[in-house]
């Protein structure tokens, strides 16, 4: 008895001690780190309640032929014939069924980029299915938690069946959608063709894997060279661009009208931001709020592209017509975006140096911490904690670097505090640049982390992280 009460006595000095000993730096970390987490809180949904509305399309990946240039057929691997392929169309809560065949002389599967969807549903072969064999089918079934633009593509030798022509569109409308003009996608692709104008089909060059991937001589918007939307005087438009080049990175700017971004990588922004500084790297989505002015009739605006040293125009907007009256709504945004102050101050979780080397037998490989996939360098998210993450670029290249399943934020480069005022599923690091992002991930799964220029990921440049 007087041995126990001696114990006891103990714990209640060690306690005492314990609640006078100054706060410690980790448990400092931890408060903060709660904090972010609860201004997170609501930004985006945790899980989604179906509808019970079941939208079903069948599709087919195969061989065919389009006409991007007049009179001349152009063969290409599509889903359902055409390039881009299928724009779906659903609504929030609905549920997506997609009941795929591969009649590809190749090996592949569906990943939807930037969906949040069941990891089994996620499409990367070895980590959520098998690969799909030629003449085999497999049913994609999900209900994305969030509204926006997304796309689809094959993660089996991507940077040659994208680059054939395989992607296509999901558009997740909101409520607020519908009170636009016209709600209109696009499609922004990069080819190397050939002068007989086919897919030059040496996939994978040294050349692209030492350099910026493979960039083409050849842009099409919608599968057009000169894609042109027709609008009349007065209509408020939403312009969903899509980046789905292999690794062409544009700055799409609209001359002469005043473009809003109102979300990007499918997630509406804090506040929204002017076009024409955002890059729009491969993987990389961006919408823009536009209203043609009601005495633009007759004009002809264009969009470029003001990436590189010489302007590009990429599509144009033709106003003609009588004026109609411009529908009045507050710019859609999502104030629940947190402006996680201090986050940059929270010591990194994971961090992944980006380089090159030479293979053993010749040859580049991309490598995350050294390792060239399928080797990588494993780690775990926690589950609705506050995670951050550091792009270390130690190479001369570009690489935007696309995280499935989950969304982030940018919160510092090159160590400098910054608040981009949207979340991301891609973001682009330059040469000797160092971008920290941090993501509470709130679905669970085996999900790849890989640089979108689709020749440095073939090359190696993948690894994975664990949300548990
Ligand atoms: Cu669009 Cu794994 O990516
Ligand atoms: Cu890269």
């Amino acid at each position: 008895m007087k041995k126990n009460l001696s114990i006891v006595l103990i714990l209640v000095g060690l306690l005492g001690v314990a609640l006078l000993l100054p706060k410690t730096d980790s448990n400092i970390a931890s408060t903060t780190k709660d904090k972010l987490v609860t201004e997170f809180k609501g930004a985006y949904l945790e899980e989604i309640k179906p509808n019970g509305n079941v939208v079903e399309i069948d599709m087919v990946a195969a061989e065919s032929e389009v006409e991007i240039f007049d009179g001349v057929k152009t063969r290409v691997w599509s889903y359902n014939g055409t390039v881009p392929g299928p724009e779906l169309r659903i609504k929030l809560g609905d549920t997506l069924k997609v009941n795929f065949t591969n009649n590809l002389p190749q090996e592949t599967t569906i990943h939807f980029h930037g969906v949040r969807v069941p990891n089994a549903m996620d499409g990367v072969p070895g980590v959520t299915q098998e690969a799909i064999k030629p003449g085999e089918k497999f049913v994609y079934k999900f209900t994305p938690k969030d509204a926006g633009t997304f796309w689809f593509h094959p993660h089996v030798r991507t940077s040659e069946q994208v680059e054939r022509g395989l992607f296509g569109v999901l558009i997740v409308e909101d409520k607020v959608d519908e009170e636009y003009s016209q709600d209109v996608v696009w499609v922004i692709d990069d080819w190397r063709m050939t002068d007989d104008k086919q897919v030059y089909n040496e996939f994978n060059t040294p050349m692209d894997l030492m350099h910026d991937g493979r960039w083409g001589n050849v842009i099409t918007v919608n599968g057009k060279l000169n894609e042109t939307l027709n609008t009349r005087p007065g209509e408020r438009i939403r312009l969903r661009m899509i980046n789905t080049s292999n690794a062409r990175i544009y700055i799409p700017n609209l001359k002469n009208l005043n473009a809003k971004i109102i979300a990007v990588d499918g997630m509406y922004v804090r506040d929204v931001l002017d076009l024409g500084k955002l890059e729009l790297a491969p993987g990389n989505r961006i919408d823009v709020d536009i209203t043609i002015p009601q005495e633009a009739g007759g004009e002809l605006f264009k969009l470029v592209d003001n990436f590189g040293p010489e302007e590009i125009t990429l599509a144009k907007i033709k106003v003609a017509g009588t004026v109609v009256s411009t529908p009045e709504f507050d710019l859609p945004t999502n104030k629940r975006v947190p402006l996680w102050r201090g986050a940059e101050n929270i010591a990194i979780d994971k961090e992944y140096r980006l380089n090159a080397r030479v293979k053993d037998g010749g040859g580049i490989e991309w490598t995350m911490n050294d390792k060239a996939y399928p080797n990588f360098d494993p780690y775990t998210f926690k589950y609705g904690k506050f995670n951050t993450m550091r792009f270390t670029n130690e190479s001369a290249r570009l690489h935007p670097m696309h995280l499935h399943g989950q969304f982030f934020k940018v919160v510092a480069r090159d160590g400098k505090p910054t608040d981009e005022q949207y979340f991301r599923d891609t973001v682009l690091i330059y040469p000797n640049q160092s971008v920290d992002v941090a993501l509470v991930p709130l679905d669970k799964g085996v999900w790849v982390n890989h640089c979108h220029i689709l020749e440095h990921a073939e090359a190696g440049m993948v690894t994975a992280v664990t949300v548990e």
